[in-house]
């Protein structure tokens, strides 16, 4: 029976739970494989991803093919994907050279990234975080009035591999910098897996005083099993959007001890059971990620793919029926 106070699910409190998940393996995922994927391929894990309902992909990448070899084929990924509507295909960009191929090849997003850490922004980024932000401005000059999208990423936001402890501070500021900009997409990101639930929670709500939920993205590595624990903290704190990779790939190759994304089938499970609706097809992904060992020629940390859905019942033995 349908009780007529029983809000419809479109209802504005529902869509308010959302959990928009941007996927990130194209492009974290597959940056530190020390096997090539061909570009055909990384094609049809795209185009898959497409099908599975996200609406955000982070599909590559435009850095120097030396600091990333794996990615050195963007330009041919982006022009033969098939852009589905209602997606944002979003490139990461260090510079303003990578700014201008990503918009040749018409990225709808471009991802900015500099460390909060120093030390870890000239790791992997091979200059100071001056030199980024100064980049970032010329950036945004050449972007104005294209429509294309920027957000920036506040890498090793929660820790750093080489510096240890990042003061909070800090990294409001850095948003504050990002914003005062001009650029609106805020991510704060946990590049090796250092963050805990209390920590998140706390940063998350003062990030959340100056950047609306629909701007800012939580990006967690799960390198310390912490992953899902700090989704849910950010969540309850008041974030709605995730990176998170296929089967858990993923790492900076420039951050020592670096390891996987949290897994987005495993992400998506966790929803589905907790009743958070993500618009993502659970079916789909799982089969996208079980083709992933023989792509890559490597057992992947995802879970669930293992495990099988809650609901993926085994055969009762024969010996318990006749008990
Ligand atoms: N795309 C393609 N080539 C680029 C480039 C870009 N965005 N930026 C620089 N290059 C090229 C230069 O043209 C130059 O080429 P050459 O040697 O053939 O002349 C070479 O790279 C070095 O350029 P330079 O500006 O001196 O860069 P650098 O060596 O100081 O490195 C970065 C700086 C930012 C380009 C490099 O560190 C980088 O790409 N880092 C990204 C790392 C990454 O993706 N990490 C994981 C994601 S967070
Ligand atoms: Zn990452």
């Amino acid at each position: 029976m349908t009780d007529a106070r029983t809000p419809p699910l479109t209802d504005p409190v529902q869509a308010a739970d959302k959990l928009i998940v941007q996927e990130v393996a194209p492009r974290d995922g597959l940056q530190i494989e020390p096997t090539w994927v061909e570009t055909a391929d990384k094609i049809a894990l795209i185009n898959g991803l497409s099908e599975a309902g996200f609406t955000r992909i982070e599909a590559g990448s435009f850095v120097s093919p030396k600091a990333i070899p794996a990615l050195r084929d963007g330009e041919a990924v982006f022009a033969q994907i098939e852009r589905r509507a209602g997606v944002i295909y979003v490139a990461l960009v260090p510079n303003l050279k990578g700014a201008e191929r990503a918009l040749a090849a018409k990225a709808d997003e471009l991802n900015l990234v500099m460390s909060a850490s120093q030390t870890h922004n000239r790791a992997n980024m091979r200059m100071s975080c001056e030199s980024s932000l100064a980049a970032f401005g010329d950036i945004v000059r050449h972007v104005k009035d294209t429509g294309v999208r920027l957000n920036a990423t506040v890498a090793t936001a929660f820790g750093c591999p080489f510096e240890g402890v990042i003061d909070e501070d800090r990294v409001v500021g850095i948003v504050d910098t990002y914003r005062e900009m001009g650029i609106k997409g805020i991510t704060l990101a946990d590049t090796t897996g250092m963050a805990n639930p209390r920590q998140v929670a706390r940063l998350v709500k003062r990030v959340l005083q100056r950047v609306p939920p629909s701007a800012l993205t939580l990006h967690f590595h799960n390198t310390r099993g912490l992953g899902l624990a700090n989704v849910l903290a950010a969540y309850e704190a008041g974030a709605r959007r995730f990176d998170a990779a296929l089967g858990g790939l993923g790492g900076c190759p420039f951050a020592p001890g670096a390891s996987g994304n949290i897994c987005t089938e495993d992400l998506v499970n966790l929803c589905n059971e907790m009743g958070i609706p993500t618009g993502i097809d659970l079916v789909k992904l799982l089969a996208l990620s079980r083709a992933l060992p023989e792509l890559l020629g490597h057992d992947v940390p995802g879970q669930v793919a293992k495990a099988g859905r809650n609901s993926d019942l085994h055969p009762v033995p024969d010996y318990v029926l006749h008990i």
